[in-house]
């Protein structure tokens, strides 16, 4: 109620204008002052629009850089053997009453033995059981899975298992397999920041929904959004698969740039937007990638940040995980029956693992790296992936986990694989409890 505003500014000794009181309710209205008074300075006699506190405040936890963090390594061994300490020191911060000891420490006698390693093979039971075998710095073991274990294991991934060894010592007889699960404690937040979350955009592309895309900067800057965060593929590029140019309708990456940066021009200036790279942008399509060259981010108003694909942020006091989501696919080929449907699915295996991209060498191609850029660490509050062109929403152990939406339309590649995309979707997440709704534009 604007009465109510503006008896708190007179009670403070200032009158209000009109903006100001229009902007304060879009902001969640009396309710928003009273949370932020003491951001708020009641000294000149009207309080104007240009007074109000900037929400749009966010900060970087993580970020990747070529020339920076975490560093090039001459090979691939730093990246695994940093996986694996990392995550055998979480498996066992989590374990309460036993210790996952490295396989060559492990003792051939009669007891429950505690081992933890990195899948280097898998079979599927095909025979009943699951065969694999873990190896860690020192050495290797191979582990029989009981009948009874239905979950899939994936290449490369850390896990541990208790279990006899087998009489003639070459084998645990695993009773119990443990993963290095990420979790966050359900709570309530200090600060109320609206975030549209959004991803692969396609501008340049026949299929873009130009119209949707516009009605989605329209619900922003009316609806009280204060952050976007678009997760890659902002354009759809120029020669990413054959035959892409009878897909395109503007034949050049740079005024496909100059279109998208001429599009996010219209949000409020108030509006923070978040973008980050995809396969599809102009960066180089091994992971992690730097964020958009700087002739490209020039082309973008002074509200647009640009930043690593993966990268970490924290907004309205969440951190917020951003991974354009190469891997995906990869999860998919390695667990049956999954689908493109299944994003929020394969979101959850990649939480359960502490890792947004365990298996080595399939779709995703790595830059050897210092340290393994790929776990989730710090444990992010919300994660979000796109790539697929689908969307879902899930929590799992305290983490939100998105997968956003589209706005390109089916494409013909995709009719041919007989998939159907869910484009123009936006999901707006409440940092305040991590409430996420799907928008329809
Ligand atoms: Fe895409």
């Amino acid at each position: 109620m604007s009465e109510d505003i503006e008896k708190f500014f007179l009670d403070r000794g200032c009158l209000i204008e009109e903006k100001a009181i229009a902007e304060i309710e879009k902001r969640g209205g009396i309710e928003y002052i009273r949370k932020n008074e003491k951001k708020i300075d009641f000294s000149s006699p009207i309080f104007a629009l240009s007074d109000l506190p900037t929400v749009n405040e966010f900060s970087i936890v993580k970020e990747f850089h070529l020339d920076g963090y975490p560093g090039i390594s001459e090979s691939f061994v730093d990246i695994f053997r940093n996986r694996y300490q990392f995550l055998h020191s979480k498996l066992n911060e989590r374990s309460k009453n036993h210790f996952f000891s490295p396989i060559s420490k492990v003792k051939r006698d009669n007891g429950v033995v505690f081992a933890s390693g990195m899948v280097a093979e898998y079979s599927a039971p095909t025979t009943g059981y699951g065969i694999l075998e873990i190896e860690d710095e020192t050495s290797s073991i191979k582990v029989i899975l009981p009948k009874t274990y239905k979950d899939v294991i994936i290449k490369d991934e850390v896990i541990g298992v208790s279990g006899q060894f087998s009489r003639d010592g070459t084998a645990i007889f695993a009773e119990n397999v443990y993963r290095p699960e990420v979790s966050k404690e359900p709570s309530l937040n200090g600060s109320s920041v609206k975030v549209m979350v959004v991803s692969d955009i396609h501008v340049g592309s026949k299929n873009f929904i130009e119209d949707s895309f516009l009605n989605m900067i329209d619900y922003v800057n009316t609806q009280g959004v204060s952050f976007v965060v678009m997760n890659g593929d902002l354009v759809d590029g120029i020669g990413v698969y054959p035959d892409q140019e009878s897909d395109l309708a503007i034949n050049d990456i740079n005024l496909q740039y100059r279109k998208f940066a001429g599009l996010i021009s219209r949000f409020n200036s108030n509006v923070r937007v978040i973008v980050i790279p995809g396969n599809h942008d102009i960066v180089y399509p091994t992971e992690p990638q730097n964020p958009l060259p700087k002739e490209i981010n020039a082309m973008f108003p002074p509200n647009v940040t640009s930043l690593s694909n993966p990268v970490w942020v924290e907004i309205g006091g969440r951190i917020f995980l951003l991974y354009h989501g190469t891997s995906i696919f990869d999860f998919l080929e390695a667990i049956p029956g999954m689908t493109l449907n299944d994003t929020d699915k394969v979101m959850v295996e990649m939480l359960k693992r502490g890792h947004l991209a365990p298996e080595y060498g399939k779709n995703l191609s790595f830059i050897p790296l210092k340290s393994d850029y790929y776990l989730i660490d710090p444990v992010p509050d919300v994660l979000v992936t796109g790539h697929v062109h689908s969307h879902s929403i899930t929590t799992h152990k305290g983490i939100l986990a998105i997968n956003a939406s589209t706005f390109q339309e089916q494409t013909n590649y995709q009719r041919m694989m007989n998939f159907n995309p869910k484009p123009a979707i936006g999901t707006l997440v409440d940092t305040y409890d991590l409430s996420a709704t799907a928008v329809k534009f």
